[in-house]
C-alpha cells in the first residue's frame, strides 16, 4: 500500500531515503532555511498587539500565489529523513523571506513517536484508553502538558495526537490509542488533553475524523449512517473537544462517509466543523488520505499530508482555472497563518532541549496509578499483606522484563533501544513488574515462569501463596483484532494456573476489552491497559495497597463476540486483519445507529462481562439523598469503607419514550477523593445539550417535553438512586 512505502522510512538508510527523495515527485531538496532575516520582522504583522486574524491579512496582502499553496500541504513523504525534517511525521514548508518557520509535525498519541531516529527520548505515558479510564479532567490536562512540552523540547510544533475515535468497535487495533465509548467521556477528555498540549505553544489536533473507528478497509470502506446517530455519538464527542479544547488542526480520515472522504466532506468539514462548530482553525488530511483538489478544498480541506499531489501544482491550476475561487484559497491559508499567530509558533519557536525523563516517569506513574480498573477481588484477596506473604509467582507476558506498548503512528520508542519498525512485532518497555513485585517483599521467594507451557506455570503457581498471571493482547494502528479472546494460550494458561492456586490474580495489558471465560475460576483481575514506562511501579503499588485503585472502565467489556452490534468485524470477511490490503469497495453499515457501547447492552438486554463505567476500591461507598432536577443533580456520597478512595460519581439519564433512545447515557460526573467515614455533597451542573436529542428536520438539538429518568451511581449497570424529572412543553 502506497501509504507505508511513501511514509514508514524509520528502518530505511539515509542513503537509500535520499535516493528516493531525489526521484520522488513531491520530495525535491529545497534549501535549508535560515533565521527570519532582520527586515521580515519589521513587518505590521509583527506587532503582538494585533489579533491573529489581523496579522494573518496583514501578513497575506505580502504573499504571493506560490507562497500561499505552499502552506497548504506537506513537502513529501519521507520527512523522517528528509532534509527539512526534524525526524516527524510531516513537514510544512515555511516562508522564510516573511518570517513564517517551516512548521514540523510529530505522531504523539501517548507520547513523541520516533525520538530514537534522533537519539532522543520521549516519555511513554499509558495508553489514552487508560486515561480515559482515569475520568479526570486535570490528569487529562496533565497528559496533554506533557506530550506538549516535550513536543517542544524536541523542536516541533505541530502535534499529531488527540485520537478520540469512539470504540464503536471494540476491536479496532486503535482503540488504546483513544478515547473510550461515551461520546461525552470522550469529549470532554480529549478537551482537557488538547488544552495541556496546547498551554505549550504547540498546535494540537484532534483526529481522525470521522467515524474512522475501525482499520479493516480504513482506506476503502464507505460508512453509513444517519445524520441523527452521527451527531449523537462520534460527532457529539467532536463537537465537545472542538468547542471546548480549541483545538488549532482536525485531523480528517481515512475512510468514506455516506459517499464522499471524509477528507472531501462538505457535511463534515464545512457544514459541522467550520458553520455549526466555528471551528477557526484548518483541516489537515491523514497521510494520504486526499483524493481530489477542487472537490476537497470546497469541501473544506485545507492542507494535505504528507506530500502535494492535490493540494500543490494541481491546486495552483485549479484556483487559476476558477475551479476554486481565490476567496475560498485564502481562507485556507488565512486558517493556518492565523493559527500560527494564535498559538504562539512565529512569536516563540520551540528552541530544543534535553527532554526530562524524571518528570516524565513521574507523570507516568501517577497517571497509571488512577488509570487502573480492579475488576474482580474475591475475598478481598488485594491488596496483598507485604508482611504475610513468604512466596510469589509472577507468571507470563514478559512480566520479567517489561510493559506492553501499543503499535502504529502511536508507538514510542523503548529508552535504551533503537528506532520501532512501524507495526512491527510488540514493543516491551523497560518496567519490569517482577523486580517491582520483590521490591515490595524483599523477603519473600519471588519466582518468575514464562506461561509458555501451562503445566510448568501451575506447578510453579502450586508452590506459591499467590500466583499472579499477566495476560497481554497486543494492538497497533492498521489491524484490528479478530476476536475479543485473548490470542495464544492464554485463557488455558490462566484456567491452568487458577487450577493450581486458588489466590489467582489475573493482570491484564490490554488496548480494549478482552473475553475473559475463566473469570469465575480467579479472585482478582484488574485490567492496567498499556501502562507505560513506570507501569510496572504502578501497578505494585496498587496490587500491594500503597496506591487504592479508582479507575473505571470507558469501554463496556462483552462475554463474547456474539454480544456485540457485530459478531464479526464489518469487511473483514473480505480480506486479512488489515486496513491496508487490497479489497473491493464496500460499506461499512453501523446498523446499531445511537447504541454504541453500553447503549446496545442495555437496549439489548445483554449482559456485559463488566459494564461501562464498572471499576472496584479497596474502600467501598454509599448513595444518598438525591435531588434532580433539569439542570443539575446533588447527592450525598460517603466513604463506608476503612480507607480512603476516590469515586467516580456517575449519573445517567433515560429520556421520555418520544425520544426513541437507547435506555440511558451519561450525561455527568465528578471524581471525588474521601477519607474512611467521610461523606461530601457532590453537586453536578448539566448541559441540556447532553439531555436532547439531535433533530434531523430542524438540523438543531432539542430538548424533548417529557419525564426524563435519572440513575446516579458507581457505574452504568450499579445506580442505587433514581429519580424522575419531569420537563414541562
Ligand atoms: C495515521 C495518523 C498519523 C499519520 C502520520 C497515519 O497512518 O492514521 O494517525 O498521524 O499516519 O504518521
Amino acid at each position: 500500500m502506497k501509504h507505508n512505502l511513501h511514509l514508514r522510512s524509520v528502518g530505511m538508510t539515509f542513503a537509500v531515503a535520499a535516493a528516493v527523495i531525489l526521484v520522488g515527485l513531491d520530495a525535491t531538496p529545497v534549501p535549508a532555511q535560515g533565521p527570519p532575516q532582520p527586515e521580515t520582522l519589521k513587518g505590521p504583522w509583527n506587532d503582538r498587539s494585533l489579533s491573529p486574524d489581523r496579522r494573518a491579512d496583514l501578513l497575506m496582502e505580502r504573499m504571493t500565489l506560490d507562497e500561499k499553496i505552499r502552506l497548504l500541504h506537506g513537502t513529501g513523504g519521507f520527512a523522517l529523513s528528509g532534509p527539512r525534517s526534524n525526524g516527524g511525521a510531516g513537514v510544512v514548508e515555511g516562508i522564510p523571506r516573511l518570517g513564517l518557520p517551516d512548521l514540523q509535525l510529530a505522531d504523539s498519541a501517548v507520547g513523541v513517536r520516533a525520538a530514537a531516529e534522533r537519539g532522543r527520548y520521549a516519555t511513554l505515558l499509558p495508553s489514552s484508553i487508560g486515561e480515559a479510564a482515569t475520568w479526570d479532567l486535570e490528569l487529562a490536562h496533565r497528559y496533554g502538558d506533557l506530550i506538549g512540552r516535550e513536543l517542544r523540547d524536541q523542536q516541533y510544533d505541530v502535534s499529531l495526537g488527540g485520537g478520540m475515535d469512539i470504540t464503536r468497535e471494540p476491536r479496532n487495533g486503535r482503540n488504546f490509542e483513544y478515547l473510550g465509548e461515551d461520546p461525552i467521556l470522550a469529549g470532554k477528555m480529549a478537551a482537557q488533553f488538547v488544552r495541556g498540549l496546547q498551554s505549550n505553544q504547540v498546535i494540537g489536533d484532534v483526529k481522525h475524523y470521522a467515524f474512522n473507528d475501525q482499520e479493516t478497509g480504513r482506506n476503502i470502506g464507505n460508512v453509513l449512517l444517519g445524520k441523527r446517530a452521527m451527531r449523537e455519538t462520534d460527532l457529539l464527542a467532536f463537537e465537545i473537544a472542538v468547542t471546548e479544547g480549541q483545538p488549532a488542526m482536525v485531523m480528517c480520515s481515512y475512510n468514506k462517509v455516506n459517499g464522499d472522504w471524509a477528507c472531501e466532506n462538505s457535511y463534515l468539514l464545512t457544514d459541522v466543523l467550520k458553520k455549526a462548530w466555528g471551528f477557526q482553525g484548518f483541516v489537515i488530511s491523514d497521510w494520504e488520505a486526499t483524493h481530489s483538489t477542487a472537490k476537497a478544498a470546497l469541501a473544506g480541506l485545507d492542507n494535505e499530508e504528507p506530500g502535494s499531489r492535490y493540494l500543490g501544482d494541481a491546486l495552483k491550476k485549479a484556483v487559476e482555472a476558477g475551479e476554486v475561487p481565490m476567496a475560498r484559497l485564502n481562507d485556507m491559508v488565512h486558517r493556518i497563518v492565523r493559527t500560527e499567530f494564535a498559538m504562539g509558533v512565529v512569536d516563540n519557536p520551540p528552541l530544543g532541549r534535553v527532554v526530562d525523563p524524571f518528570t516524565g516517569a513521574d507523570t507516568a506513574q501517577q497517571i497509571a496509578e488512577q488509570a487502573s480498573v480492579l475488576l474482580k477481588n474475591s475475598g478481598a484477596q488485594l491488596p496483598l499483606n507485604a508482611a504475610a506473604l513468604k512466596s510469589v509467582a509472577v507468571i507470563g507476558s514478559h512480566s520479567d522484563t517489561g510493559v506492553l506498548s501499543g503499535g502504529g503512528s502511536a508507538q514510542v520508542d523503548p529508552p535504551g533501544a533503537g528506532p520501532t519498525p512501524w507495526a512491527g512485532p510488540e514493543v516491551w518497555f523497560p518496567s519490569s513488574p517482577l523486580k517491582a513485585i520483590r521490591a515490595k517483599v524483599p523477603k519473600a521467594r519471588v519466582v518468575f515462569d514464562p506461561g509458555s507451557n501451562p503445566a510448568a506455570a501451575a506447578s510453579a503457581a502450586k508452590a506459591a501463596d499467590v500466583a499472579i498471571v499477566f495476560v497481554n493482547q497486543p494492538t497497533t494502528e492498521s489491524r484490528d483484532l479478530p476476536t475479543l479472546t485473548l490470542p495464544g494460550n492464554q485463557d488455558q494458561l490462566v484456567s491452568a494456573v487458577a487450577a493450581a492456586n486458588p489466590h489467582t490474580i489475573v493482570v491484564l495489558e490490554t488496548g480494549g476489552p478482552a473475553a475473559m471465560p475463566w473469570i469465575g475460576q480467579v479472585s482478582a483481575a484488574i485490567e492496567v491497559w498499556y501502562p507505560g514506562i513506570r507501569g510496572a511501579q504502578a501497578l505494585a503499588n496498587i496490587l500491594f495497597g500503597d496506591v487504592n485503585p479508582c479507575g473505571k472502565l470507558p469501554v463496556t467489556f462483552a462475554k463474547a463476540d456474539a454480544d456485540l452490534p457485530h459478531p464479526a468485524i464489518p469487511g473483514m470477511n473480505l480480506l486479512p486483519p488489515s486496513g491496508n490490503g487490497r479489497m473491493p469497495d464496500f460499506d461499512i453499515d453501523y446498523t446499531e445507529g445511537l447504541k454504541v457501547g453500553y447503549k446496545w447492552f442495555d437496549a439489548e438486554g445483554k449482559e456485559p462481562l463488566f459494564p461501562f463505567g464498572f471499576g472496584l476500591s479497596y474502600t467501598s461507598f454509599a448513595y444518598s439523598n438525591l435531588k434532580a432536577a433539569m439542570d443539575g443533580v446533588s447527592v450525598i456520597v460517603r466513604n463506608t469503607g476503612k480507607r480512603e478512595g476516590a469515586e467516580i460519581v456517575q449519573v445517567y439519564v433515560g429520556l421520555p419514550p418520544a425520544a426513541n433512545e437507547p435506555p440511558k447515557r451519561l450525561v455527568a460526573w465528578r471524581k471525588i477523593r474521601l477519607a474512611p467515614g467521610e461523606q461530601k455533597t457532590v453537586a453536578l451542573t448539566l448541559e441540556p445539550k447532553f439531555l436532547s436529542i439531535f433533530n434531523e428536520q430542524k438540523d438543531a438539538w432539542e430538548l424533548l417535553p417529557g419525564q426524563y429518568k435519572f440513575f446516579v451511581g458507581g457505574s452504568s449497570r450499579n445506580t442505587p438512586l433514581t429519580t424522575l424529572v419531569a420537563k414541562p412543553q
